[in-house]
């Protein structure tokens, strides 16, 4: 399926005085951000608000929440390597639903309502912050991310841990507790990295067994077990309102495999020869079980448009200033800021469109009532307008916004 991305300009027709119509200027308000960090950091280290100030410097007046579990740099980066992540994930959503700054930061980016509706954010993870954030959404009532930026995540889990730094004794005391022992109750508790430590039985080319009995937070938050849990595939869905951007680091040594960052699944088949030696079969996540059977909704996110696979040069979390300039600007800020609309080269819709009308002029009128909208639009859609010269020519398109069809 070939996608065309349309060049879009946005207009707010003049809407009834009766609707809550926010002044311009705080409709540009930008989405507040929320960045959880990775294993071995902390929330007041000065890379991690470098990036935030990125953010900031982009959109000024963006809101920046470092998630933490702890005020205290060292404890919060010793929870990164020990602690119960469902119990972790549970303080962090209490924490942003009760935090005034985030919900004024929330509502007025969205343009009115009141604490207790939608929290809607945009949200960047790195390494594990990434799954976690996703778990966040899943299980965290009200929240809504419009944009979710994982880099270098564990998604699918990981096969292996790397070695740690000789002096981190916080880092090798979670692997000494795990070596032999990843299963057990105790350490599926207290071990954050085993949490999402995942097993493949490669004759079968799924979850192993023991993965599924034993794994406390990632074999749950991927609905990987039989009874599947409803509400996080529809959390998913419809929390998250705009694009799930992947990033892998293409030399990562760290993740193993570094395609967990895509979902991807990744069997290591040990050679005939027996030794070290093992073949490594990469299964993508759209060929896989958990996509074709949906059981999180990645299916339905990616029909929408919504799953975005991206990578980058350089080993585990390699990251510069463009890179992550470019995410921002095309994925942050106001909530907006135009929206892409992806046509496919025969004129059809991809996505959910309610109505698709040609005009006079041979323009296609589109009703789309299922796109995003802020709250006070509720009922409205938008009717985007398609003209071209002829077909391959260049896109005239022009959105407004209609009361409901
Ligand atoms: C981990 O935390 C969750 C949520 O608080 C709780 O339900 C679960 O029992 C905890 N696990 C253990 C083994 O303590
Ligand atoms: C499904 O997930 C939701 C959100 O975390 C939770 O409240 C609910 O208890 C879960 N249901 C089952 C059957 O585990
Ligand atoms: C892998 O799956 C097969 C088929 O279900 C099973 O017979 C075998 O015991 C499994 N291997 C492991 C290591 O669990
Ligand atoms: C793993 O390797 C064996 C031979 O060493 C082969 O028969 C088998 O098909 C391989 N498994 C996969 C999933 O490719």
């Amino acid at each position: 399926m070939y996608l065309l991305a349309l060049p879009t300009t946005l207009t707010l027709l003049a809407l009834t005085t009766a609707t809550a119509l926010p002044s311009p200027s705080t409709a540009k308000t930008p989405l507040p951000l929320l960045i959880w960090h990775g294993l071995g950091d902390r929330h007041d280290a000065e890379g991690l608000h470098s990036v935030g100030d990125l953010a900031k410097e982009i959109y000024p007046g963006t809101h920046v929440h470092y998630i933490r579990l702890d005020e205290n740099g060292d404890n919060d980066r010793k929870e990164t390597f020990f602690g119960n992540v469902s119990e972790q994930i549970g303080r962090v959503c209490e924490g942003i639903q009760n935090d005034e700054e985030l919900w004024k930061a929330s509502l007025a980016a969205a343009g009115g309502g009141k604490k207790g509706d939608e929290l809607i954010v945009d949200a960047i993870g790195f390494s594990q912050g990434g799954q976690f954030l996703r778990g966040l959404l899943q299980r965290c009532e009200g929240l809504s991310f419009r944009t979710l930026i994982t880099f270098g995540s564990q998604h699918n889990g990981i096969a292996a841990i790397k070695a740690c730094g000789t002096w981190d004794l916080l880092c090798k005391g979670a692997l000494a507790l795990m070596k032999n022992n990843a299963w057990t109750e105790y350490v599926q508790s207290h071990v954050v990295p085993a949490q999402y430590y995942r097993t493949v039985n490669v004759s079968t080319g799924e979850a192993s067994g023991e993965y599924l009995a034993h794994s406390s937070f990632l074999a749950d938050v991927n609905n990987e077990r039989d009874v599947k849990n409803q509400t996080y595939k529809e959390r998913l869905v419809e929390g998250l309102k705009g694009k799930y951007v992947m990033y892998v680091f293409e030399e990562d040594t760290t993740v193993i495999p570094k395609e967990t960052g895509w979902f991807d699944e990744v069997l290591f088949n040990k050679t005939k020869d027996g030794d070290d030696d093992e073949e490594r079969i990469v299964v993508p996540l759209r060929e896989r079980r958990m996509y074709k059977e949906d059981w999180l909704g990645l299916k339905v996110l990616d029909e929408r448009g919504a799953l975005v696979f991206r990578s980058h040069p350089g080993d585990h979390m390699q990251l510069d200033e463009e890179v992550l300039k470019g995410a921002f600007e095309e994925f942050l800020g106001p909530l907006d800021k135009g929206e892409e609309v992806e046509v496919e080269e025969d004129g059809d819709l991809d996505g959910d469109v309610d109505e698709l009308v040609e005009g006079q002029n041979g323009e296609k009128v589109i009703f789309d009532c299922t796109r995003y909208r802020p709250s006070y639009l509720e009922g409205w859609c938008w009717e985007i307008t398609h003209a071209w010269e002829n077909w391959g020519g260049p896109w005239r398109s022009e959105r407004v916004w209609k009361q409901g069809l």
